[in-house]
């Protein structure tokens, strides 16, 4: 299998003696081409360390990252790198304030791409997240949403293989949040670009191929998503009234409201759908 990115043993340690944090402890994590996946996990847990490592935005104490093959360590012009294969969007989208949308756009084509092309591919983009007509507003002109979405098409500027998104929808309120989602997606389904998504929003995670879920250091689990239904299912499954359905009495699915007939078609639905759907387990 040809990976795209592939982490072997990725550490990445802070200081030392006692004062030394594992920020990063070990990590082995292949990504496929085309993939869409949330990152979760505990604050500190080392979710912007693995991103900061693997844009190759910071460098690894020990172990390696593997960019279509390709170890980082050895890719002597990082920037060009960053450039041409990595888009990154921030929990603050970082835009430039005295810049418009479209100027904040063309900044990763600088160097790349002569003015026209560039004034041409910005506008097509901020035509694709949904902001052609904010063609002369400046960030602060912008709501927080449309601001994430300038982000993103800045970060797909030279169509990179893979987007980083540290909480991309983290300082938004749960409509803006869900629409850069489905923005989101849709570029992945479209265009193809692979995402790696931090996010501490489980119905964020839902909606994404696979979660992986990190804890000091590590990746502690991780869980293939294969509808958001199964996924509600699951969820359900575990809260209170799922767990009182699988394993109370019909007779007693009465004191809950539910027929027999509904809890015994619930059942069947909760027990098809809402185990655990990870290979292995
Ligand atoms: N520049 C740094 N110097 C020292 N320690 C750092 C540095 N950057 C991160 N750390 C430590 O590394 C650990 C992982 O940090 P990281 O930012 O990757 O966590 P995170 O999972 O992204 O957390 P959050 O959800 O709060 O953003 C934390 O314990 C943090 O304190
Ligand atoms: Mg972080």
């Amino acid at each position: 299998m040809d990976w795209l990115i592939e982490t072997r043993d990725l550490t990445r340690i802070y200081g030392d003696g006692d004062q030394a944090i594992h920020a990063l402890d070990g990590v082995n994590l292949q990504v496929r081409k085309g993939e869409l996946i949330a990152v979760m996990g505990p604050s500190g847990s080392g979710k912007s360390t693995l991103l900061n490592m693997i844009g190759a935005l910071d460098v690894p104490t020990r172990g390696q990252v593997l960019f279509e093959g390709q170890d980082l360590a050895k890719i002597r012009n990082k920037d060009e790198f960053r450039a041409l294969k990595v888009g990154f969007v921030f929990q603050l989208h970082n835009l430039i304030p005295t810049l418009t949308a479209p100027e904040n756009v063309e900044v990763p084509m600088m160097g790349h791409l002569s003015a026209g092309k560039r004034r041409k591919r910005s506008r097509e983009l901020l035509e694709m997240v949904g902001l052609g007509d904010r063609m002369r507003h400046l960030p602060n002109q912008l709501s927080g949403g449309q601001r994430q979405r300038v982000a993103v098409a800045r970060a797909l500027a030279n169509n990179p293989a893979l987007v980083l998104a540290d909480e991309p929808t983290g300082n938004l309120d749960s409509v803006a949040g869900q629409d850069l989602m489905d923005l989101l997606h849709k570029l992945n389904r479209e265009q193809g670009n692979t995402f790696l998504v931090v996010t501490h929003d489980p119905i964020v995670a839902r909606q994404t191929d696979r979660v992986i879920v990190m804890a000091d250091g590590r990746i502690e689990r991780e869980d293939l998503i294969h509808s958001p239904l199964e996924e509600d299912l699951k969820m359900w499954r575990h809260s209170g009234l799922g767990k009182r359905l699988l394993e109370s009495d019909p007779q007693d699915l009465q004191s809950l409201g539910v027929t027999a007939e509904q809890g015994a078609a619930l059942r069947e639905l909760l027990d098809s759908n809402g185990k655990s759907t990870l290979p292995g387990q």
